[in-house]
């Protein structure tokens, strides 16, 4: 198993209602390391050219509004296997399928309003490391 990084946010619905430290906990809890970390308030530009990749399906708009709508916290988790360790602390995209213990399944509102995203694989984790923190920020 191979030590990697992953690029996770804490959404606006999670932001909102307080619940960075019981999400950084489940994150915790499970072996990962939060890194890097920060609070941010994105611009409708910024959220949009994130999720870029999801420009053409019929909620991408929403979907830039609600990221852009209230702060998130941007951050780097490390472990064995982080990628798809987060992915499983995550849970399910929709909450109604997510497992039980899982921060969607404890948090996420409903499909838009999920709490977290996590990158889903390598290249992209790089990605969207490189776009939210520069090599400084990241002391391991
Ligand atoms: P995330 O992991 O951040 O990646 C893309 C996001 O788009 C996803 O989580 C959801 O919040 C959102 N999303 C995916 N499918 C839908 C949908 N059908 N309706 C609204 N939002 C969606």
């Amino acid at each position: 198993m191979a030590t990697e990084r992953t690029l996770s946010i804490i959404k606006p619905d999670a932001t909102r209602r307080n619940l960075t430290g019981k999400i950084n906990a489940k994150f915790e809890d499970a072996g990962l390391r939060i890194v890097a970390q920060k609070r941010i308030k994105l611009s409708a530009e910024q959220a949009g050219k994130f999720y870029e990749v999801h420009k053409d399906r019929p909620f991408y708009g929403e979907l830039v509004e609600f990221m852009a709508s209230e702060p998130v916290v941007v951050q780097v988790l490390e472990g064995e296997n982080a990628i798809a360790k987060n992915r499983e602390v995550m849970g399910a995209t929709n909450p109604a399928n997510a497992d039980e213990g899982t921060i969607r399944k404890e948090f996420a509102l409903s499909m838009g309003e999920n709490s977290v995203h996590g990158s889903d694989a390598p290249e992209t984790a790089k990605e969207e490391i490189a776009f939210f923190f520069s090599g400084l920020e990241l002391v391991g």
